[in-house]
């Protein structure tokens, strides 16, 4: 099949959200500690009426409904999340509810799982799927869902929750560059969730800033390699840099690290470029010149140097990619496509025609890589680039019809999750009200832990 990737894109986010000024001042830190620090605007959260599988049932029947897709046209449908509310039924199999009426049963997939990473794993597994013999036609959907939650403390306010569904198949308008992929995974106590009682996750912080930052120089380091020998093959130079792609998306915690990450390709473009020195993009970093990078995860004068050499590059390049993590959070697996849905909420289709995006996927544990995408060059009336741009135009509108709620609130809603957390049998006792149009939410959980769901 030509042309491999995503056919359309559907997001969804919670409909409340708390104000991160407001949860400075709630938390009693330093005024500009998550705003500034962070990055952060707004952060969504759930009520009790919403689980992972919830989420999944929304963002998929909105995909579904508003590509008017069949289902009987779906022959893969496979989740990453790592909020395991099972440890053996997937989300997926609750997902086939929606498939009933069409009697289409057979779909492959299941749920993959590793920290932030296991929507990324799910998208390769259905991109492999299409380009193999397996393959019958049909298209494949991924499903990359989160409600990232963390106990009181310094890592609360990098919260967030929503869904992103993936329409995959052949012809595509974001076609996936084939053998541009590049992995590093490794074994690490960064984040887990060791304790199956809760829905929060052990975490050293500082730890998973150094792991996040090194596994994407791994990364970027073989990536560059890949691309260079396929821009070599098809005679277009021999260098991979910053220059190469209009974004680079990476995968959200908060995005001040996100701007240190564009920040950490450009010191890992001037340490392999052997004419760095000459080259005015690169001034204010002589300094620079010489230095390991794995002793500079925590160097405030080489982050510093970098921030600034990289600004333009990093408002030009990378900014438009964080509309949603500013806003909602850190989704967790759907953190980098919220990413992509950022992009393709903020420009025309003819700005994007042509143009590539590299994404760096990141899971604690550790799980990562980086690959790419590019656009069509059609941005026609009618192309299929315009219709996914205009599918997610109103993204911005939809951040703002949300409703903000005082930070007491979100406590006490954390409060409820965690004493109800598991609960069995129980009735949840979350607004329906609030809920989004079209939004799946949880009516009961039964002795037996079944749980039953409607759509508002
Ligand atoms: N005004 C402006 N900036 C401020 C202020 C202020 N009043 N106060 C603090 N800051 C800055 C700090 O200088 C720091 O920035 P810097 O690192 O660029 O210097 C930043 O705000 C954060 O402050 P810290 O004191 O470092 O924050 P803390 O240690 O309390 O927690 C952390 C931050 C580690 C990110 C925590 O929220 C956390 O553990 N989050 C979850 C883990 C995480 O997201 N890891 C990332 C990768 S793994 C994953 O995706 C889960």
């Amino acid at each position: 099949p030509q042309d491999v990737g995503i056919l359309a894109l559907e997001i969804y986010f919670p409909a409340q959200y708390v104000e991160q000024n407001e949860l400075e001042e709630f938390d009693g830190v330093s005024q500009g500690k998550y705003t500034i620090g962070l990055g952060q605007q707004k952060m969504g959260f759930c009520s009790d009426r919403e689980d992972i599988n919830s989420l999944c049932l929304t963002v998929v029947q909105r995909l579904m409904e508003r590509n008017q897709v069949s289902y009987q046209d779906v022959g893969r449908l496979e989740v990453g999340t790592e909020t395991v509310i099972d440890k053996s039924k997937s989300v997926k199999t609750v997902l086939m509810q929606l498939f009933e009426d069409s009697g289409n049963t057979s779909i492959e997939g299941v749920d993959t799982t590793n920290a932030c990473y296991g929507g990324t794993s799910a998208l390769f597994n259905s991109l492999n799927w299409i380009e193999s013999s397996a393959w019958d036609g049909r298209y494949a959907i991924v499903v990359a869902g989160d409600i990232a939650v963390y106990a009181t403390g310094n890592a609360r306010c990098t919260g967030g929750a929503g869904a992103v569904a993936m329409l995959l198949g052949s012809h595509a308008p974001l076609v996936f560059d084939r053998g541009l992929r590049s992995t590093h995974m490794q074994h690490v106590y960064d984040f887990y969730k060791p304790d199956m009682s809760s829905e929060y996750p052990v975490v050293d912080g500082k730890l998973s800033i150094q792991c996040y930052l090194g596994a994407l120089d791994r990364c970027y380091q073989t990536y560059c390699q890949k691309a260079e020998a396929c821009l070599k093959q098809e005679n277009l130079g021999s260098h991979f840099s910053l220059d190469s792609s209009a974004f680079f998306a990476f995968h959200t915690p908060y995005c001040k690290l996100v701007q240190k990450s564009l920040a950490r390709l450009m010191l890992n473009d001037f340490l392999r470029d052997p004419d760095a020195g000459a080259n005015p993009k690169y001034s204010g970093l002589e300094a620079v010149r010489g230095v390991k990078l794995e002793d500079t995860y925590f160097d405030r004068d080489v982050e510093k140097a970098v921030m600034v050499a990289s600004q333009s590059l990093y408002k030009e390049k990378t900014e438009p990619t964080l509309s949603v993590a500013k806003q909602v959070g850190n989704m967790y697996t759907p953190s980098l496509y919220g990413g992509l849905a950022s992009i393709l909420g903020s420009y025309s289709c003819s700005e994007l025609a042509g143009k590539r995006v590299t994404l760096f996927s990141y899971g604690s544990g550790l799980a990562s890589s980086m690959f790419s995408l590019h656009f069509s060059e059609d941005a026609s009336p009618g192309s299929q680039l315009e219709r996914v741009c205009l599918s997610l135009c109103d993204l911005q509108e939809r951040l703002d019809s949300r409703k903000k709620m005082p930070p007491a609130d979100f406590d006490k809603m954390m409060k409820l999750r965690e004493e109800t957390h598991h609960k069995a049998p129980y009735t949840p006792v979350g607004d329906v009200e609030a809920l989004f149009p079209g939004t799946w939410y949880l009516t009961e959980v039964d002795s037996k832990h079944r749980r039953k769901y409607e759509r508002k």
